[in-house]
């Protein structure tokens, strides 16, 4: 077991060679979508049932990709740290069906819907939970509907105190498959730099921040992670 506290933060890069679509690569569009059509509260209030489908496709989706070399590279770097964190911008499960369970996703979760009145999410990953149709909740006296677990653009991302206090902690800050583009997660290389953290960035191309990071690898992250692993103290 190595000593080293490890950070590890990712992105939609991550999932790309498992067949999920990135945000910002190609044409600029989500899955053939501008994303402020389909992940802000305005076009939620705007298109409900829209913006419903489109999620519920995603859903859909997810159940059909599996965890690809870089997932799997992450949950034997885990299993060989006591002080292991993964955080994630992705919505997908693939960290966890790759092991990593203890995952935090701070731009909330595909497999969990949640009712818009009390705020409660819960995993709803049923045949009838999957349909077009908007679902309702049970946890209200008055059934009230469901919405994405998603953080959408203007919104708080989740679990924001115990990300900062993990990055403020680390030895080592790795970051895969992230364009740098979204606040407050391209901000934490900065703080893992002034922890003294040594900054790692895996990424097809030069993200907004590769400045930022000690060490540059460019490149597939299932490519590339499994032999940068293997290295790692
Ligand atoms: N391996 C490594 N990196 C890759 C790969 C790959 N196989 N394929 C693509 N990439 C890189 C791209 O070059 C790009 O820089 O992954 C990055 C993905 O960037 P984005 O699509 O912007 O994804 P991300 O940084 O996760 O976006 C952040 O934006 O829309 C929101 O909430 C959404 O969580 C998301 C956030």
């Amino acid at each position: 077991m190595s000593e080293q506290r490890i950070v590890v933060l990712t992105g939609a890069g991550i999932s790309a060679e498992s067949g999920i679509r990135t945000f910002r690569d190609g044409d600029g569009l989500w899955e053939e979508h501008r994303i402020e059509d389909v992940a802000t509260p305005q076009a939620w209030q705007a298109d409900p049932m829209f913006v419903w489908r489109f999620y519920q496709a995603r859903r859909r989706q997810m159940l059909e990709v599996e965890p690809n070399p870089a997932h799997v590279a992450l949950a034997d770097l885990a299993a060989r740290h006591e002080e292991f964190i993964l955080i994630t911008q992705n919505v997908d499960d693939l960290h966890e069906r790759a092991g990593n369970q203890s995952t935090i996703h701070m731009h909330g979760r595909l497999k969990t819907l949640r009712c818009e009145a009390s705020g409660q999410h819960a995993v709803k990953m049923g045949e009838g939970d999957l349909q077009d149709e908007f679902l309702t909740c049970q946890c209200c006296v008055e059934a009230q509907r469901l919405r994405p677990d998603i953080v959408w653009f203007g919104e708080m991302p989740m679990h924001m105190e115990e990300i900062y206090a993990a990055v403020e902690q680390c030895d080592i800050f790795l970051v895969v498959g992230s364009s740098g583009h979204v606040y407050p997660a391209s901000g934490l290389v900065n703080i893992a730099n002034a922890a003294g953290a040594k900054t790692i960035l895996v990424n097809l191309e030069p993200p907004v921040n590769a400045d930022a990071f000690a060490e540059v690898h460019l490149g597939k992250a299932g490519e590339i992670l499994p032999a940068l692993i293997e290295n790692l103290p």
